[in-house]
């Protein structure tokens, strides 16, 4: 994984360096280092520094020293330098799809889509970053005031954003906070999920080599759970930007102070099929939904909603698993749609959850088959409510189907969910589709079509644990950015 491009982040033995806010790679002065291994091969894959406590509030400070500057610069500049960091992303892609298959597993496709979808995030950022405009508002709309009176809303920076990505995008989940940031004049202090660092540490080489200036961006390692409360409590931190499991989001709910904080959690997206469905697109959204990536996406379809008796369903679970046994399992090298999870702690979550679901009576309609962290794809169907499979986000290749009783009660199960991410609804009834989608508790509701993020100029928001705030280019701009109001109190009769 050498290249010359990426000569100063690490030693070159593959102990890989922090950025500091002087613009420069270095060791940590902890000492103190985290082996990252391959998911898949076991390989050591290399070290990651573990920062100190100092470090992080001297790196926080010299952010919080440079932003101003980086603020006061002309937008189209800073608009320039993300052009530019998504130009190299598309020059690195080779690498940095490789570090992907490596370091989280990712299959080869998937990894490749996500460094081009990262490329094309940037350039729309860096169009919509020239486009941050303010507004006047006069005082005469209410009674009394005055046309005289009028405020000058400005979009003004935050100041110091911490950015807190996850394993499951190491690049995209990241530069999707750094880069509407960073455009719209903040600083960005980033921390990259652990086992998907060496994916962020280079990407922080990017953005540092498409000039954006030292201070104004850095980035930080370490494993949240002894580094972050540091991070995210810093006096000189403006807003945390983080996505992540809903646990950790709900801690740093109740840890981070009076700043803005944007939150992108779990889900548990309900797919409701209604007897009308098209059999072939259907079966085919909620496969590739449920199992891509081996299901580790906040988005994955979570459960099934199937209405008791109805032939459609049934045809509908027949072509899924038709499709499912045609899923390639092995590595991510080969392009496998199933690969290792991301690590042993998480794959035995989800045969706890698949064992549990046995257990009370879920009927398997696949193969339990596991093979370390590598899960084969497992269908249930007639999973019970008392399941914690019908509740819980397994991040793993596992689909209970629940069998309902009407409309109304899918509707009433995919409320009953602690989440609100997403939901679908697969029907050819629009007018029902969207009465559907009107009482659904969630931030998306995709009709005929698989939970997904994208497009990226879309809104993405969680209701309920699935988050606070919204995400997509223009709405994160928003998000870091606040109104800043100069009024101004004219004299009239001066001519
Ligand atoms: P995670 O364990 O919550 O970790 C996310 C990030 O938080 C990592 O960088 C992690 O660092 C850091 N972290 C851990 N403890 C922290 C603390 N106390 N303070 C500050 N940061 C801390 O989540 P994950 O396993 O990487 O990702 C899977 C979860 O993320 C799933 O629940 C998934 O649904 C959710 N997710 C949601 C979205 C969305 O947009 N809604 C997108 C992707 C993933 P370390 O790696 O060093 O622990
Ligand atoms: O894992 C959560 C991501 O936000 C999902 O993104 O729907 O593009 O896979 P995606």
């Amino acid at each position: 994984m050498a290249s010359d491009f990426f000569s100063r982040i690490s030693d070159g033995t593959g102990e890989f360096f922090v950025l500091g806010g002087d613009g420069i790679w270095r060791k940590s002065s902890s000492g103190r280092t985290v082996e990252i291994i391959s998911p898949s091969t076991g390989e050591p894959l290399g070290k990651i520094q573990s920062m100190a406590p100092v470090e992080i509030a001297q790196t926080i400070l010299e952010a919080r020293n440079a932003q101003k500057a980086w603020g006061a610069l002309p937008a189209y500049e800073r608009s320039e330098i993300i052009r530019k960091a998504a130009s190299l992303i598309r020059e690195n892609e080779p690498l940095l799809s490789e570090i992907l298959v490596k370091e989280i597993a990712k299959p080869v496709s998937l990894a490749k889509d996500e460094v081009l979808r990262t490329a094309e995030f940037l350039e729309y950022a860096a169009e919509e970053g020239k486009r941050i405009q303010g507004k006047i508002a006069y005082g005469d709309s209410l009674p009394g005031g005055k046309k005289e009176k009028m405020s000058l809303v400005e979009r003004v920076p935050l100041g110091v954003v911490v950015a807190i990505s996850p394993f499951n995008y190491p690049i995209n989940l990241a530069a999707s906070k750094i880069g509407p940031a960073l455009v719209s004049g903040n600083s960005v202090v980033f921390k990259p999920a652990t086992q998907g660092a060496i994916s962020g540490i280079h990407l922080a080489e990017i953005f540092r080599q498409a000039g954006v200036p030292k201070g104004v961006f850095s980035a930080v390692t370490g494993r949240g759970s002894e580094i972050g409360d540091i991070l995210v409590t810093d006096r000189n931190v403006s807003a945390v930007y983080f996505t992540g499991g809903t646990k950790t989001g709900l801690a740093l709910a109740k840890t981070v102070g009076m700043i803005p904080l944007l939150l992108e959690l779990g889900g548990k997206d309900a797919a409701i099929v209604l007897p009308d469905a098209k059999i072939e697109e259907t079966a085919k959204a909620i496969v590739s939904g449920a199992f891509s990536y081996s299901g580790q996406r906040c988005t994955a379809v979570k459960r099934v909603l199937i209405l008791e008796g109805d032939e459609t369903g049934e045809k509908i679970v027949r072509r899924v698993l038709e499709l499912v046994s045609k899923l390639k399992i092995g590595s991510p090298e080969e392009d496998s749609d199933i690969t290792p999870l991301i690590d042993g702690v998480s794959a035995n979550y989800v045969w706890e959850l698949i064992e549990e679901a046995r257990s009370l009576g879920a009927v398997p309609l696949t193969e339990l088959r596991r093979e370390g962290s590598l899960i084969h794809p497992a269908v249930f169907d007639r999973v019970p409510l008392s399941s914690r499979l019908a509740w819980e986000e397994p991040f793993g290749p596992v689909l209970p189907i629940i069998r309902v009783k009407s409309v109304k009660d899918a509707v009433e199960i995919s409320n009953k969910s602690e989440y609100g991410l997403q939901a679908s609804v697969f029907t050819e009834n629009i007018d029902l589709a969207l009465e559907i989608a009107k009482s659904l508790e969630v931030g998306t509701v995709q009709i005929n079509g698989k939970p997904s993020r994208g497009p990226d100029n879309f809104p993405f928001v969680g209701a309920k644990s699935s988050g606070i705030g919204t995400q997509g280019i223009r709405y994160s701009i928003e998000n870091l950015t606040r109104a800043k109001s100069t009024v101004l109190n004219l004299s009239r009769g001066n001519f």
